[in-house]
């Protein structure tokens, strides 16, 4: 069987540059704060996490308003991120140490600040103008249609300058990029072209789904929902024919590159638009996010039933993508987590370590960061800011990573950006990295077990039947070899039937959140409260 390639077998790690590490001591993360910890994220041995690629959020010029989701010059580094040299070094480093690298890609907008924005805003006839989506209003005062931004308000901003309206489908300092202009088009794929020549080994695509509108800009049906955005069948302004030959094209120029990825933020609340972005698994993204996954509570059945749609939806050449942290959600520790919040995260890790699919990692989600509550005067995200106090911004996930117990939790040298959250001083890389049974060694024990056993990231999937409520467990399987994965996601001991498996099979403990102890009854499967058990079978 040829080996599957490194962004199927291997496991990503989000990096939020402006969180992670601070080398130049400003408070802010940057490209030399990442190259100076890529030990920790892997120096080859098993000592250290063992992630196989990083993404990371834009690093782009930019205003900095959304995050680097604002770019202003895709062709550079922000000064505050660090150099091009530096850029260089760190692919380098991380080539060097076996880790590939993603760049996030924001092909739907713009900054305003942008010069291409500049000078579109700047007169009816610049050669630009059409570089975005401009239009006359309905009446004076009234936007050209109805459509709502995906942060609510219309999504068209009125321009004194020429007295036209600019549709965004953020924020309104975020412009749509008309991607009906070739000129457009290809300016955008040139700059894929230019990161890729620099080596990187591919792109996490920003609302892939969002490039294209209906022509005639026609308003969306009305439905009923919660808020202005929910309430709109968003037929027109998102998930375009158009988008789908952007992803195949893409798809061809990156893989010109050799072995790159595309990974697409599919912004949807209907799952099989994320199905679309796969093609038949060969022409269209690589992966593509499942927001489905996200979304569901701490509950096994809810887990099983959301993998089994995608095991049941995902094009048989295509591979699902998990993850369950990212810089725009409230930190998994604190969503699922509860009062049983450790116990939870080692059983939500070894799920997402052991499905059938590729799983991202947020920074932090593996020493069990909480969501931080970051007060008004100190909140820099927009979206965050614009719904205070009603809805909780994405701050609370960005707040810098916990490196040690010392001042600015060893992040850096000066006051950070964002505030260290308080539980810093008992929830550290430093400490964790020493405690056995931490949240980091159970990660990295995940990771090394998944690398030594081609069934656990390559294998089929099959849900295990018959099992009590309150369990999720499957096998995992690759020609003769299977493992099988019990996740109890209750707080009491329960016992599970064994896996169907042929006469003479035995099954040794391959790995548990408590111990690989011997004197197990197998095949007789008693779980603990909140025990992830992996289980290997041996045949005779
Ligand atoms: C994506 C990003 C988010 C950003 C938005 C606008 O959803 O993940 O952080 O604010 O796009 O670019």
């Amino acid at each position: 069987m040829p080996e599957a390639p490194w962004w199927k077998r291997g496991v990503v790690y989000q990096i939020a540059v402006s969180s992670f590490a601070d080398a130049n001591g400003d408070g802010r993360g940057d490209l030399r704060g990442i190259i100076d910890r890529l030990d920790y994220l892997n120096d080859g041995t098993d000592g250290s996490l063992g992630v196989d690629a990083v993404w990371l959020t834009p690093i782009y010029t930019s205003p900095l308003s959304d995050f680097g989701y604002d770019v202003s010059d895709y062709r550079s580094i922000d000064p505050r991120f660090g150099t091009m040299e530096d850029f260089d070094e760190l692919v380098e480093e991380c080539h060097r140490r076996g880790i590939r690298v993603v760049m996030d890609l924001v092909l739907n907008h713009t900054s305003i600040h942008h010069p291409w924005f500049v000078e579109s805003r700047s007169s009816r006839d610049n050669p630009r103008r059409d570089w975005y989506i401009w239009r006359d209003g309905r009446a004076p005062g009234k936007p050209p249609n109805s459509w709502v931004a995906v942060v609510e308000g219309s999504a068209w901003e009125y321009d004194d300058t020429t007295g036209q309206y600019y549709y965004h489908a953020f924020l309104p300092f975020q412009p749509d990029l008309n991607w009906r202009n070739p000129e457009v088009r290809e300016e955008m794929f040139g700059v894929a072209r230019f990161w890729l020549a620099k080596g990187v080994d591919g792109f996490r695509l920003d609302l892939v789904n969002c490039l294209y509108e209906d022509e005639g800009l026609r308003n969306n049906p009305p439905k009923l929902g919660p808020r202005p955005y929910l309430a709109q069948k968003h037929i027109h302004d998102l998930s375009q024919p158009e988008n789908l030959e952007v992803a195949g094209e893409l798809r061809q120029l990156v893989e010109d590159f050799g072995d790159c990825v595309l990974m697409g933020e599919v912004l949807t609340l209907t799952p099989d638009v994320c199905i679309d972005y796969l093609g038949d698994g060969t022409d269209r993204l690589h992966l593509s996010f499942y927001m489905e996954f996200v979304r569901t509570k701490w509950n096994a059945e809810a887990f099983r039933h959301s993998v089994r749609w995608l095991e049941e939806h995902v094009p048989p050449g295509g591979w699902p993508c998990y993850y369950l942290n990212n810089h725009d959600l409230k930190r998994s520790f604190t969503r699922l987590g509860g009062r049983h919040a450790r116990e939870r995260a080692k059983v939500a890790a070894a799920m997402l370590l052991t499905l059938r699919g590729t799983p991202i990692l947020y920074y932090g989600e593996e020493i069990g960061m909480p969501s931080s509550r970051v007060p008004r005067g100190l909140l820099d995200d927009p979206v965050g800011l614009k719904f205070w106090p009603l809805r909780v911004g994405r701050d609370g996930s960005r707040t810098p990573m916990h490196w040690n117990a010392a001042e600015n939790a060893g992040f850096s040298a000066w006051e950070s950006w964002l505030p260290v959250d308080s539980s810093y001083r008992t929830r550290n890389v430093e400490q964790e990295a020493v405690r056995a049974d931490s949240i980091l060694n159970w990660y990295r024990r995940l990771l090394s077990t998944r690398r030594a056993h081609p069934a656990l990231h390559s294998g089929d999937y099959r849900e295990i039947g018959g099992v009590p409520k309150g369990v999720f467990a499957y096998t995992r399987r690759a020609g003769s070899k299977t493992v099988a994965v019990y996740l109890n996601f209750a707080a009491r001991n329960t016992e599970c039937p064994p896996p169907k498996a042929p006469p003479g099979t035995t099954w040794r403990v391959l790995l548990s959140t408590h111990g690989t102890e011997d004197g197990r009854d197998l095949p007789r499967i008693q779980l603990a409260a909140h025990e992830a058990l992996l289980l290997e079978a041996t045949y005779s």
